[in-house]
């Protein structure tokens, strides 16, 4: 049995989830790879968690340790969101705007609420988020509104866990700042980040007590 502490990759189905949980797999790291569609073959050292419903996401994960006979994570990863164009914000469908206020920000804070009781003081929570978050980008507003407001929700989660009685988990956001190569979705960026480089950004968050709070990459 491995003893080290596992990352929890959550978002591992998507684009930079997938890659990451491989990454950090190939690194050495043993990895749970949290998707509610189905998770692509992670290769060795990722252990799969499949859920429903963030209710359920705690449970699994309890699961999948305990069946790969491995001791809760020590560390969390949250690749949630992602990007795309479409129309202007007055011209949006509303709809659309509820669905990502709902699944690119307070799907990270459910996501918190959830896992950090798994962790213990000190353990990293490493929140990814995109240039969009930086950068106003027209056809992507919701994106760019709710990234900005995910850089904002990991400060006051890195300040919270900061105060008396709190559980001391340190938060972290590794802002991307560029599409990551590979991803069809970005048409024409003029520049990209590899995979490898996002995995080695993250290394160094997981493993420094002292990183800073926010780091591009
Ligand atoms: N792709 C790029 O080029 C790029 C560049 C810079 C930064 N980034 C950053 O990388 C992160 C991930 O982006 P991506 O491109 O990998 O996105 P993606 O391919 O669309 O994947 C996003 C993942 O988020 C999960 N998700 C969506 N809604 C959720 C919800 N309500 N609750 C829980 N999980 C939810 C999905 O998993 P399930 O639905 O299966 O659970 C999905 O696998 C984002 O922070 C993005 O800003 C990406």
């Amino acid at each position: 049995m491995n003893s080290t502490r596992p990352v929890l990759v959550v978002g591992a189905s998507g684009y930079v989830g997938s890659r990451v949980a491989r990454g950090l797999a190939a690194d050495g790291r043993t990895v749970l790879a949290a998707a509610r569609s189905p998770l692509p073959d992670g290769g060795d050292g990722v252990v799969p968690v499949r859920y429903d419903t963030v209710a359920t996401l705690p449970d699994a994960v309890r699961a999948a340790c305990a069946r790969a006979g491995a001791p809760l994570p020590g560390a969390v990863v949250a690749s949630i969101g992602g990007w795309h164009k479409g129309a202007p914000l007055l011209e949006a469908d509303p709809d659309q705007w509820s669905a990502t206020l709902a699944s690119h920000l307070t799907a990270h804070l459910e996501a918190a609420r959830a896992l950090v009781p798994l962790l213990a003081p000190g353990d990293p929570y490493v929140v990814l988020n995109g240039a969009a978050s930086r950068e106003a980008m027209a056809g992507s507003g919701a994106i760019s509104v709710t990234g900005a407001g995910l850089a904002m929700l990991v400060q006051v989660l890195r300040l919270e866990a900061a105060q008396p009685n709190a559980r001391a988990v340190r938060f972290h956001e590794l802002v991307v700042d560029h599409a990551v190569s590979g991803d069809d979705r970005n048409q024409d960026p003029a520049q990209t980040r590899t995979p490898a480089q996002v995995v080695s950004a993250l290394g160094e968050l997981l493993d420094q007590a002292g990183a800073p709070a926010v780091v591009h990459v």
